[in-house]
C-alpha cells in the first residue's frame, strides 16, 4: 500500500499563479495571513525559534529550518537557504527553498513544495497585514531600499492595499534599480517609479521597505537621517543575528512590532532594544488592531524576520488550489513495505510449494 505525496515544482506553482491570477492570489494570501494570525493561539500551533548552519565556505550563506506544528494535525518545515552571492556569482535567487508538510497522524509526507517564489509572497503578505494596521490609510508614496526579489513582492502586496502613486528606489546596485520597471510590469501598476537617495525616501515616503542582503556587522543603513512623522517601515532584511538595517535612535522613536517576538530578539531590529522598548507582535497588533490604531499617525517599525505561521498559510493555500485545479504530481517517496515489520519485504522470493 503507497502513499503519495503531492510535488509542486516550482513549474506547478507558476502554473497556480497563473490559472488562479496573480492579484486573486496576492489578495486571498493576505486576507488568509490576517485570518489565522488573528485566530493564532499559540497552545494549538507550536512554533519554535528557526535554527540553522551558517558558513563563509564555498561562500558566505546560511541553511535554516522553520518549522510549524498544528496540533493534531500537520508539521511544516520550511528548509530556507540566503546565499548573498547567488544573483551575480551564479544567475540564482538570494533565497533558495522549498516547504514540505507532514501528516502528524502518521509521520507521512503529504506534500513538498517550491519555497522560492512562496517565501517572496508569503513575506509581502506579511508586510501588507502590518502595513494596514500601522501606516496612514492615505498612504501613497512608497521607498524601497533593496531593489532584489523581495522589492517585487513588497510593491505587488501593497498596492494591494494602499493606492501606490509613487515609488522611490535605492539600491547600492545600480542595476537593480534601472530594471525595476521591467521586472514589475506584469502588476500593470500605473505609478512613478523614481531612483533615489535613502534620505530622500525617509524625508518623503508613507511606507518604506527594506529589503537589503546587507553584510553582518555593517548596518544600519543610514544614520541620523529625518524621517516625516508618521512614516511606516517594514524592515524585511534584518533576519541574523548581527544584521541590522536601522539605526536605534529611529528604532526608540518607533512603535516596534515584531513578527515573532523571540526570534526577533535575536535576529531582527529587536536585537538593538530592551524589551521595554518592543511594542506588540504582530499577532498582538492583529488582535488588538483599535488600540494601536493611534499609531497610523507617528513612526512605525514592522521588523519582519520570517514568521513560520507564514510559510504555513502560503503552503497549504498552494495546496489547496492545486487540488482545485488539478495541478501538481503526486509520486509514493516513501518506502512502504507490505509487511510493516519487514524493511527487506520487497526482496523476498516468492516460494512455491
Ligand atoms: N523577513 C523575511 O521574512 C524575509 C524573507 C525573505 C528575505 N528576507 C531578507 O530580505 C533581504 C533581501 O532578500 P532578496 O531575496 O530581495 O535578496 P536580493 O539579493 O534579491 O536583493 C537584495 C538587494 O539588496 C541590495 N543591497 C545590499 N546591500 C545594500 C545596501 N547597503 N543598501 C542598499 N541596497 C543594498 C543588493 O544590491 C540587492 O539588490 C535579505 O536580507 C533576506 O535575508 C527576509
Amino acid at each position: 500500500m503507497g502513499m503519495k505525496t503531492l510535488i509542486l515544482s516550482g513549474n506547478d506553482v507558476n502554473k497556480i499563479v497563473e490559472t488562479y491570477g496573480l492579484n486573486n492570489l496576492m489578495d486571498t494570501l493576505i486576507k488568509r495571513t490576517s485570518d489565522s494570525i488573528k485566530s493564532y493561539d499559540s497552545e494549538k500551533t507550536e512554533i519554535p525559534i528557526r535554527s540553522g548552519f551558517n558558513y563563509e565556505i564555498n561562500d558566505p550563506g546560511l541553511v535554516e529550518w522553520m518549522p510549524v506544528h498544528k496540533k493534531g494535525d500537520e508539521v511544516v518545515i520550511k528548509v530556507v537557504g540566503y546565499h548573498p552571492r547567488n544573483p551575480q556569482k551564479y544567475d540564482l535567487p538570494t533565497i533558495l527553498s522549498t516547504i514540505s508538510s507532514y501528516d502528524t497522524t502518521t509521520g507521512h509526507l503529504k506534500g513538498l513544495v517550491d519555497g522560492v517564489l512562496l517565501t517572496a509572497l508569503r513575506t509581502g503578505a506579511a508586510s501588507a497585514v502590518a502595513s494596514k494596521l500601522l501606516a496612514k490609510d492615505s498612504s501613497s508614496i512608497l521607498g524601497l531600499i533593496g531593489c532584489g526579489a523581495q522589492s517585487v513582492t513588497q510593491l505587488h502586496a501593497l498596492s494591494r492595499l494602499f493606492d501606490i502613486k509613487k515609488v522611490l528606489l535605492f539600491d547600492v546596485d545600480e542595476t537593480a534599480m534601472s530594471s525595476f520597471s521591467n521586472r514589475i510590469a506584469m502588476l500593470d501598476l500605473s505609478i512613478e517609479i523614481v531612483a533615489s537617495s535613502i534620505e530622500g525616501i525617509l524625508n518623503t515616503s508613507d511606507i518604506v521597505c527594506t529589503e537589503t542582503s546587507i553584510d553582518v556587522g555593517t548596518g544600519p543603513l543610514f544614520n541620523e537621517l529625518k524621517t516625516s512623522e508618521h512614516i511606516h517601515i517594514n524592515a524585511i532584511g534584518s533576519d541574523f543575528p548581527g544584521k541590522v538595517e536601522l539605526p536605534l535612535d529611529l528604532l526608540k522613536q518607533s512603535l516596534v512590532c515584531p513578527d515573532f517576538l523571540e526570534q526577533a530578539k535575536i535576529e531582527g531590529e529587536c536585537q538593538q532594544l530592551k524589551d521595554s522598548e518592543i511594542g506588540p507582535d504582530l499577532s498582538g497588533l492583529v488582535k488588538n488592531a483599535e488600540t494601536y490604531a493611534y499609531a497610523k499617525n507617528q513612526r512605525t517599525v514592522f521588523d519582519s524576520t520570517g514568521w513560520a505561521l507564514e510559510d504555513q498559510i502560503v503552503m497549504d493555500l498552494f495546496l489547496d488550489l492545486a487540488t482545485e485545479f488539478g495541478i501538481g504530481r503526486e509520486i509514493e517517496v516513501e518506502n512502504i513495505s507490505e509487511d510493516a515489520k519487514n524493511p527487506y519485504n520487497f526482496m523476498l522470493k516468492t516460494v512455491s510449494v
